[in-house]
């Protein structure tokens, strides 16, 4: 058989169509984990990349060799389809419903026409044969929408979020008709072998199917499923870190907190499902009780702005800022503030900085697909200093088992690790920080492509496009 060509469906392409200060268009690189990932990995890679690209800029360029594909939504869409179905009741459902679902009927109608597009759009640019490769809750039904307009494809699905357990999952009104529209592809990833079992269960419920943890028997065919734990591209943040500006910012960043000073670190997307409220009541606690002081410690809490159309989303940066307001009023001192708090977003070497910067970085989420700050975070400790505390609800604590882990619901417990973490000896921090330096040398951004279109096309041949 002739090479299969690559097609990447997301929910966004890896730009955002930016107005510059004078309204002209201004491509950036989109936030988040997924687009991050895969943008890294397919810069070297020819294929092409179908998603929704913010804004209606006049002209989108390629990157590197991946040809862009815009579908377009309309302001209605962007609100049942993305808001709506994809940010308002499966995203909040899919992480252990920390925070209650919204289930709304039209919505429905919405995601499956904007997913309809999206499989239309895929169909036209794939050449025969091609493998594709969709991406994450926003297109749960495209593989089978896929799959009745183009039966020759090699369709992959990749759930970067959490996979929840019948319990949840139950409670969505259209579930049969989700399970339905994962099962359409011939290999369905998750970050987290838990979430395999989750969809077997599922599938042997709702669907009556013949279903084991890797293979789900689905009429005449055979879905595989299995666990394909996402990560960074570590030597990119290692030498970013090493960067003589780099280093020079984080010098300054040091200076600029205090020298004598130990810092903590958070860098999130303001989302609810990441705990920073949890770990703002924990830090406040530790003021008031005296167990660490504004003048020999610092927490820096940085919170990119996100799903800001999202109601939950506005009334917890409100919630969030309000409280960060009440602890820098209660306990801060002229010239040094308990908390900094940043609510924009940076770029790559600014975060390098920041990582490079902190003592103890507190990655705590209420649950978590993976979280690749935890990892970037790692890769930036060169010399095996500083102390990661995280969430066992994060996927990335399967990996990185040596790092201070920490239920945050648990408030004492919570408090209990961080000032373990802040008062670690270093030679503990340094085998902690090796052994996860050296796992995540091993399972890079490049390793887990490989991984899954290996896993995909069983031949190894689509993997062979990824740089080494
Ligand atoms: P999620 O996919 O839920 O946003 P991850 O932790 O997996 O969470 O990925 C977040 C990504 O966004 C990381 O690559 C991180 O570096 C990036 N990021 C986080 N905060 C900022 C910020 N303020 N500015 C730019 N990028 C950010
Ligand atoms: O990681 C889950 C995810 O929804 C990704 O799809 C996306 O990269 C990230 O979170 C950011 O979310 P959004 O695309 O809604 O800004």
């Amino acid at each position: 058989m002739p090479r299969r060509s690559l097609v990447v469906v997301a929910n966004r392409l890896p730009l955002d169509d930016n107005a510059a200060p004078d309204g002209a268009c201004e491509w950036r690189r989109s936030p988040g984990g997924l687009t991050g990932a895969l943008h890294t990995i397919l810069q070297q890679a020819p294929a092409t990349w179908v998603g929704w690209g913010g804004g209606p800029g006049p002209r989108l360029p390629n990157v590197g060799s991946v040809r862009l594909r815009p579908v377009a939504l309309t302001a209605d869409e962007q609100r049942g389809y993305y808001e709506g179905f994809a940010n308002s009741t499966l995203w909040p459902l899919y992480h252990d419903a920390v925070q209650q679902p919204v289930f709304q009927r039209e919505w429905w109608d919405t995601y499956r026409a904007v997913n309809q597009r999206f499989a239309e759009a895929a169909a036209e640019v794939a050449g025969r044969h091609a493998a594709v490769w969709v991406q994450d809750y926003h297109l749960q039904l495209l593989p089978r929408m896929l799959r009745e307009l183009r039966p020759d494809l090699l369709i992959g699905f990749f759930m970067h979020i959490p996979f929840p357990p019948p319990e949840l999952f139950m409670q969505l009104p259209r579930r049969v008709e989700l399970l339905h529209g994962m099962l359409g592809a011939d290999l369905v990833g998750f970050q987290r072998e838990q979430a395999a079992h989750n969809l077997a269960q599922l599938a042997r419920k709702l669907l009556g199917a013949e279903a084991a943890d890797h293979a789900i028997h689905v009429g005449p065919r055979t879905v595989r499923t299995g666990a394909f734990p996402v990560s960074i591209d570590v030597s990119e943040m290692s030498a970013l870190a090493t960067r003589p500006d780099v280093v020079a910012h984080a010098g300054q960043l040091r200076h600029d907190l205090g020298e004598s000073k130990r810092v903590l670190l958070s860098v999130d997307r303001l989302d609810y499902t990441k705990g920073i409220e949890h770990r703002l009541t924990a830090y406040r606690e530790l003021l008031r009780d005296g167990d660490v002081k504004v003048r020999d410690t610092v927490l820096v809490q940085v919170a990119v702005p996100s799903r800001e159309r999202v109601e939950s989303y506005r009334d917890l940066r409100d919630r969030i800022e309000g409280e960060v307001g009440r602890i820098n009023g209660e306990y801060g001192r002229v010239g040094e503030p308990a908390i900094h708090y940043l609510n924009q977003p940076f770029d790559r070497a600014q975060l390098a900085a920041l990582y490079r910067a902190a003592d103890v970085m507190v990655v705590t989420p209420l649950r978590d697909g993976m979280n690749l700050v935890a990892k970037e975070f790692v890769a930036a400790r060169g010399d095996g200093s500083g102390a990661l505390v995280l969430s066992e609800f994060a996927g990335a604590a399967a990996e990185l088992s040596t790092a201070f882990l920490v239920n945050p619901h648990d408030l004492d417990g919570l408090k209990q690790t961080l000032l373990r973490a802040l008062e670690a000896d270093p030679a503990d921090l340094r085998a902690r920080m090796g052994a996860m330096r050296r796992h995540l040398a091993e399972h890079d951004i490049y390793a887990w492509a490989r991984a899954y279109l290996t896993a995909l096309d069983h031949t190894g041949r689509l993997a062979q496009r990824l740089p080494n």
